[in-house]
């Protein structure tokens, strides 16, 4: 068995967009374009960006509720772009998402007990009474809420709490890896430090492996091995968290981290305020996407996309003119 779970080659997400009376294809945007990345089994990889830069639209592709346009995510080794639909809804068994909002993606009308038990209907887990009975216990302990939740309703729960529920639900059916598209961001910043920590104790106990997207650079820091930028549908740095806010090498990466506040004023780093708007993911910049942005740029920046450069086994980057 491979040391990877996920092993993600060259993945794109092309969206066509349609305009006029007789719905033309009037452009496209690349979401995702020609992304690449790996996760240790058990380990979390982060994934960062500004708003609309690809990070929802790159998760849900891997469980393919969007379906990508080109690519390949080999799960266990298997490519499971190339399974058939009742293959891959077997395989989601395996791969499960949480979202940001709470609120949503719980269905008002169901107790808590409803909602935990539907997964594993769809699958045919638990089936036995009590086997089903032990399981919901035991779920419902592991999220650490009550036993007396699973006959409750959602709205009689705060946000941390119908997390945990979400989270339970995930959990159900016994996954391996586990998308969680902003799981906290939701939430009042005294319970996302709870439901982080939970995320991490359940990993620790059961293995599961993480691509935790977050806007919060100190949440994703904390909770993640290696951390993944996007800069308009491009991965444009991996690397161990550490090592990103120590020794980024590409100017959007170093940007983005210095924008965090340290806990002392000595420890601060010279912040850099980005100059301009992110472009249109509709008309996208020539060569380098971030090149209009970058302080760093030169004429070949604005002539061709960056190839990956490996600086490290764990430490890759697309630029040009790498910061030193
Ligand atoms: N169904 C769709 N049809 C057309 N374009 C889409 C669709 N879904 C997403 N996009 C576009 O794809 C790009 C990436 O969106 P996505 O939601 O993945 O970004 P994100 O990084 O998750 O943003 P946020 O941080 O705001 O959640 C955006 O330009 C968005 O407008
Ligand atoms: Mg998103």
């Amino acid at each position: 068995m491979s040391d990877y779970l996920l092993e993600v080659n060259n993945l794109t997400k092309r969206f066509p967009i349609k305009g006029g009376v007789f719905g033309k294809e009037v452009g496209a945007v690349y979401a995702v374009n020609n992304v690449s990345f790996k996760i240790p089994r058990g380990q979390t990889l982060g994934l960062v960006g500004e708003s609309g830069c690809g990070k929802t639209t790159l998760g849900r592709s891997l469980l393919r509720l969007i379906e990508p346009t080109s690519g390949e995510v080999k799960f266990n080794g298997q490519n499971i772009l190339e399974l058939s639909g009742p293959e891959m809804r077997a395989m989601r068994r395996k791969m499960q998402i949480i979202f940001q909002d709470p609120y949503a993606s719980l269905n008002p009308r169901m107790t808590i007990g409803d909602i935990l038990r539907e997964p594993m209907d769809i699958h045919g887990l638990f089936p036995g009474k009590e086997e089903r009975k032990k399981r919901l216990y035991e779920l419902i302990d592991q999220v650490q809420l009550q036993r007396d939740a699973l006959n409750k309703y959602p709205h009689e729960f705060s946000g941390g709490q119908r997390q945990r529920v979400c989270i339970a639900r995930a959990l159900a059916v016994e996954p391996e890896f586990i998308v969680c598209d902003e799981p906290v961001s939701a939430l009042d910043v005294s319970v996302q430090a709870q439901v982080v920590n939970l995320l991490m104790d359940l990993q620790k106990d059961l293995g599961l492996t993480y691509l935790f997207i977050a806007h919060d650079l100190k949440v994703v820091e904390y909770i993640s091995s290696r951390v993944a930028v996007m800069y308009l549908g491009n991965m444009v740095e991996v690397a161990e968290s550490s090592e990103l806010y120590g020794h980024a090498r590409h100017p959007y990466t170093k940007a983005l981290f210095s924008a965090i506040p340290m806990p002392k004023p000595g420890l601060n780093k010279e912040r850099i305020i980005l100059q301009g708007d992110i472009p249109s993911p509709m008309n996208p910049p020539s060569g380098c996407h971030f090149h209009p942005r970058c302080w760093m740029a030169t004429e070949e920046c604005k002539k061709e996309y960056p190839a990956v450069t490996q600086q490290s086994e764990s430490h890759y980057y697309r630029c040009f003119n790498p910061i030193d």
